[in-house]
């Protein structure tokens, strides 16, 4: 694998490597068996695997959950070696966003509700940093977990916007086996404050949004709500402690 931490020396990476179809999976790193699974279908899929891994400041709202995000390279790398990973692009915060920098992307209706309502700027960030990772790596397929379900439609709808020749993949949520959904932010959850944060998923399962805000009584609920997605799903969000939790079920086609 390649680690390459410029927008030259990706370029110049994957011109040597005359791939046809190329997968890229976006993240930010503090790999977990959610990620593998975005990693082992996009290697499954495409002749050259590559990874991007920044801590991407523009969609964090607050400067303590961006001090806060887990962050070790050198492990992230050894995984997505390990994965079969191709090209590893690990780039700064100036490389991206080099001093002037002024050019943002807004998808204005899907960015609003939910996370959007929540976390105000960060679909916008995560919209303006997809669209320069699918513009530097020319990807002929992309991977996002169905866990981040808004962020796939805010992604999607972008990708149609402009135009971009890009496949979305998504992949299904994985689960530890008491259902929670695997985050990095799992890692900040006391033993008690995981159990609590359990509730989510067992509500959710439900299906029925009404169901599920009883069953998350005592809860601090941030919303439950259907959202209107391709595929629909019933999405929510909770804080357990310090801890922001979200999660959604899909409501149809495909259970999961
Ligand atoms: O889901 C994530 O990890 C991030 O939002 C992404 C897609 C890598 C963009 O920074």
């Amino acid at each position: 694998m390649r680690l390459v931490r410029t927008a030259g020396e990706l370029r110049a990476a994957l011109a040597l490597s005359r791939a046809e179809e190329i997968g890229l999976v976006p993240t930010m790193g503090a790999y977990h068996a959610g990620h593998l699974a975005l990693l082992r279908a996009a290697r499954d899929e495409n002749d050259l695997l590559v990874v991007s891994l920044f801590v991407n400041p523009a969609q964090f709202d607050s400067g303590d959950d961006l001090t806060a995000y887990p962050r070790d390279e050198e492990r992230d790398a050894r995984i997505a070696a390990e994965a079969g990973a191709d090209i590893l692009f690990a780039p700064s915060v100036e490389e991206l966003y080099p001093p002037g920098y002024q050019t943002w992307i807004d998808v204005e209706e899907l960015s609003r509700g939910l996370e959007g309502a929540a976390r105000p700027g960060h679909f916008r960030g995560v919209a303006t940093v997809c669209c320069k990772l699918f513009n530097l790596v020319r990807p002929t397929r992309a991977y996002f977990g169905q866990k981040d379900a808004q962020q796939v439609a805010v992604v999607r709808r972008m990708a149609r916007d402009l135009h971009l020749d890009v496949e979305l993949r998504v992949v299904p949520t994985v689960r530890d086996e008491d259902g929670l959904a695997l985050s990095s932010r799992n890692v900040r959850l006391s033993p008690e404050e995981r159990t609590r944060a359990l509730a989510l998923h067992r509500a959710l399962a439900t299906r029925d949004p009404n169901r599920a805000r009883e069953l998350l009584d005592g809860v601090a609920v941030d919303y439950v709500e259907v959202a209107d997605f391709e595929p629909r799903v019933l999405a929510g969000a909770i804080r357990v402690g310090d801890t922001r939790l979200i999660d959604n079920v899909v409501l149809e086609g495909d259970p999961e």
